[in-house]
């Protein structure tokens, strides 16, 4: 399993739901998890390890020791969202370095199913908020620099398209 990149276009593609809550969907959630401490991140999405499905996993101290904040959330999707939003800096691991500014909502109410295929619905602000929204993302096909702040987009401008070049050089050479 490896971390897809930018501008990958299985970070476009359509996510189908989750049907099989079977021991191969916890195995690949482990691996995720795996994945995502590895590379420091706090949360992954499942197509972003080429897996185009709507299943997301984070755990919003990046810690591999807490496992008791691993959050694994298939087919979520938001219910309610605050009126109030708030700034804040994001990186997302298929880009690597590149962070900026996106303004969502501080405070969501979530519905989802967990490994088992169980119903899980809370209530998520801030941090966790931002992680959920930001992953949430990747199920649609939506990434971080769609909604990046203006000022944060032209300072990443070259940044991204090194990485354009970096996809195309490598595909010209597989
Ligand atoms: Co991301």
């Amino acid at each position: 399993m490896d971390i897809v990149l930018y501008p990958d276009p299985r970070l476009r593609a359509k996510n189908a739901p989750v049907t099989n809550f079977d021991e191969e969907l916890e195995a690949t959630t482990r691996e995720m998890f795996k994945l995502m401490y590895a590379t420091k991140g706090v949360g992954l999405a499942a197509p972003q390890v080429g897996l185009n499905i709507r299943l997301m996993v984070y755990n919003p101290s990046g810690s591999e020791k807490k496992t008791d904040e691993e959050v694994v959330l298939c087919n979520p999707k938001i219910v309610w969202k605050s009126k109030v939003k708030e700034d804040g800096q994001e990186g997302c691991l298929s880009f690597l370095s590149i962070c900026g500014q996106v303004t969502r909502p501080i405070a969501i109410k979530v519905q989802a199913q967990g490994l088992n295929g169980e119903p899980v619905e809370v209530e998520l602000e801030e941090w966790e908020a931002r992680i959920f929204q930001h992953e949430l993302d990747h199920l649609d096909g939506i990434l971080f620099i769609d909604r990046m702040s203006l000022a944060s987009k032209s300072l990443v401008k070259g940044d991204l398209e090194d990485m354009v070049q970096e996809y195309k050089d490598q595909l010209a050479s597989s």
